[in-house]
């Protein structure tokens, strides 16, 4: 099964497609943490997004489906893939639409997580992760259990993604409303795009994604 969470910075995406991983073997496909990784390895895509994601732009096309579809040929990808963070825009989508065909594959849902912009900003404001495993956690939201200590691997070093401040989340936010919304009317066009609460609390947003996912196994 291929499923996509689209919604905008702080939607609750990776979170969840987190969860849909340890649940249904679905693997968690991030873009974003391809392109931070690229950065930590300093590779020349790395070095290429580097500038671009500092300012909340997006990295070109080209490099994003590039890094994608590598992704796709790996052999850990059994189960299906939840799509975190891609497509951003129309050319990425229809370059999935092929990618998909190519490999006799199809996708399943598209998900859009609805979430007001002040929550958005607030929910990235208070994000942080463990240095050591990658465990995300948040100050209000989802806090370590014992404050400083991750509870997955015991690591006590956290920290902070360096577009996670007020000012460039907002930059993200219209560039997500320019360029990525649009894929909103792309999916329901071809008719599988389910709308749910994303301001819900995490759980309730992971029972509303297993509903989606019920519906559409049949
Ligand atoms: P990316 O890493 O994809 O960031 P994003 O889309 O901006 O999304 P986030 O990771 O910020 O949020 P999320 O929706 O995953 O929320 P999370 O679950 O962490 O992209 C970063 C940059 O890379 C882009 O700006 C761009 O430059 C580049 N890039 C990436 N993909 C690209 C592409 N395809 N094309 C071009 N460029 C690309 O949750 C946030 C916080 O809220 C957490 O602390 C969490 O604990 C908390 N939380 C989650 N759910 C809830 C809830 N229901 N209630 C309360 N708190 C919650």
């Amino acid at each position: 099964m291929n499923i996509i969470l689209l919604g905008p910075p702080g939607a609750g995406k990776g979170t969840q497609a987190k969860i849909l991983e340890e649940k249904h073997g679905l693997k968690q496909l991030s873009t974003g943490d391809m392109l931070r990784a690229a950065i930590a390895a300093g590779t020349d895509v790395g070095k290429k997004a580097k500038a671009i994601m500092d300012r909340g732009d997006l990295v070109s096309d080209d490099v994003i489906i590039g890094i994608v579809s590598e992704r796709m040929d790996k052999p850990d990808i059994t189960a299906g893939v939840t799509f975190d963070g891609f497509p951003r825009t129309p050319a990425q989508a229809e370059a999935l639409d092929k990618m998909l065909a190519g490999r006799k594959q199809k996708l399943d849902a598209v998900i859009e997580m609805k979430v007001d912009d002040e929550a958005l900003v607030e929910r990235i404001s208070g994000r942080y992760t463990c240095a050591k495993c990658g465990q995300g956690y948040h100050e209000k939201f989802a806090p370590a259990k014992t404050p400083g200590v991750c509870d997955v691997c015991g690591g006590t070093e956290f920290t902070r993604r360096p577009d996670d401040n007020e000012k460039t989340v907002r930059d993200r936010l219209q560039v997500y409303n320019k360029q990525t919304a649009p894929l909103v009317a792309y999916y329901a066009a071809k008719g599988n795009l389910h709308v749910i609460d994303g301001m819900a609390d995490i759980t309730r947003v992971t029972g509303a994604i297993g509903s989606v996912l019920e519906k559409v196994k049949g």
